[in-house]
C-alpha cells in the first residue's frame, strides 16, 4: 500500500482526542479520508475538529476510567463501524505529587485511567478484532516507564505498568494477525506539560509529535519513542547503579 493512503478508509478510535497529543492526532486524520471516532469527557471540545471535517465522525462522551462507561461507548463504535482497524488509545493524566500532599486517591484515578482506561477498551476491542483476524491496537505510554522520577511517582507506575502489559500483549496477539504498538514520547507541549514548573528538555508541539506517530504507526513499528537524545538519556538512567542514580538526583534537586 503507498505510504500516504494508508489511513485512507481506515476506521481510527482516539481516546483522549480532545486536547493535546489526541487532538493533535484528530486534526492530522480529519484531513484524511477515513472514519474516525472520537473518545473523551468534555466531547464540546471536539467542536474545532468537527469543523475540519461534519461526516464519517462519531463523538463519544466516554470516561476510561469506568469500565461500564467504556462498554456502552463501544456499543456505538460497533454501530458506526464494527470494530476499527486502528485504536489509539491516549487518554492519560498526571498529577505532581510529593511526600507533603501524598493522596492515594491521586494513584487511583493515574492508574484507573492511564492503565485501566487502556485495559477496558482492550477488553470491548478484542473478541471482535481476534474474529477479524486483523486491526492495530497503539497504546500511549511514556519515556517515564522506566525510571521513578522524583514527584511523578504514580505517574511513571502508570506508564510502566502500561509498556510491560502492551509489551506481553504484542507477543500474545503477533499470531492473531494484531498489531500492538507502544507510543513512547517524551516532553510535548500539552495542557499536561502547561502544568510543569521545571525544565522540559526538547519539548516539542503536539502537531509534531502527531507526525512522528502517524509515521510510526504507518511502518509499523513496534515502539514509537522519541526524541532520539531523550530515549537515549532515559535509557542511560535507567541502567545505572541506584546508588549513582540517587546522587545525581540529589544534585538536581539541590541546583
Ligand atoms: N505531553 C507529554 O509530554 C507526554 C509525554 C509522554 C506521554 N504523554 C501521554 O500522552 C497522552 C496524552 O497526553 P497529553 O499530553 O496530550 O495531555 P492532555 O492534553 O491533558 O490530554 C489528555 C487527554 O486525555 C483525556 N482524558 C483524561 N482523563 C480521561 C478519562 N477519565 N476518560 C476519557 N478521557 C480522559 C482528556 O480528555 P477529557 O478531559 O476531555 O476527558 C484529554 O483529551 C497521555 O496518555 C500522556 O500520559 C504525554
Amino acid at each position: 500500500m503507498n505510504s500516504d493512503n494508508f489511513f485512507r478508509g481506515q476506521n481510527i478510535l482516539i481516546t483522549g482526542a480532545s486536547t493535546g497529543i489526541g487532538r493533535a492526532l484528530a486534526e492530522n486524520l480529519a484531513h484524511k479520508d477515513n472514519k474516525l471516532i472520537l473518545v473523551s469527557r468534555r466531547v464540546e471540545l471536539f467542536e474545532e475538529i468537527l469543523r475540519i471535517r461534519k461526516d464519517n465522525v462519531l463523538v463519544l462522551k466516554c470516561d476510561v476510567s469506568d469500565r461500564e462507561s467504556v462498554r456502552s461507548a463501544y456499543t456505538e463504535v460497533q454501530k458506526f463501524c464494527e470494530v476499527p482497524d486502528i485504536s489509539i488509545l491516549n487518554s492519560g493524566v498526571g498529577f505532581h505529587m510529593t511526600p507533603d500532599n501524598y493522596d492515594s486517591r491521586l494513584a487511583e484515578i493515574t492508574m484507573g485511567t492511564n492503565f485501566m482506561g487502556v485495559i477496558y477498551w482492550i477488553e470491548q476491542l478484542l473478541p471482535d478484532l481476534i474474529k477479524k483476524g486483523s486491526g492495530m491496537i497503539a497504546g500511549v505510554s511514556s519515556l517515564a516507564d522506566a525510571n521513578g522520577f522524583s514527584g511523578s511517582g504514580f505517574y511513571c507506575a502508570s506508564k510502566a505498568a502500561l509498556s510491560v502489559y502492551m509489551q506481553g500483549l504484542r507477543t500474545e496477539l503477533k499470531s492473531r494477525g494484531i498489531k500492538v504498538i507502544t507510543i513512547k514520547p517524551g516532553f510535548v507541549k500539552t495542557p499536561m506539560t502547561d502544568k510543569n514548573n521545571f525544565e522540559m528538555p526538547l519539548i516539542m508541539s503536539a502537531e509534531k509529535a502527531a507526525t512522528i506517530i502517524l509515521e510510526g504507526i504507518k511502518k509499523g513499528k513496534p515502539i514509537i519513542q522519541f526524541p532520539f537524545p531523550i530515549v537515549f538519556a532515559t535509557r542511560l538512567i535507567s541502567l545505572l547503579p541506584e546508588k549513582l542514580y540517587q546522587f545525581l538526583a540529589g544534585l538536581k534537586k539541590s541546583d
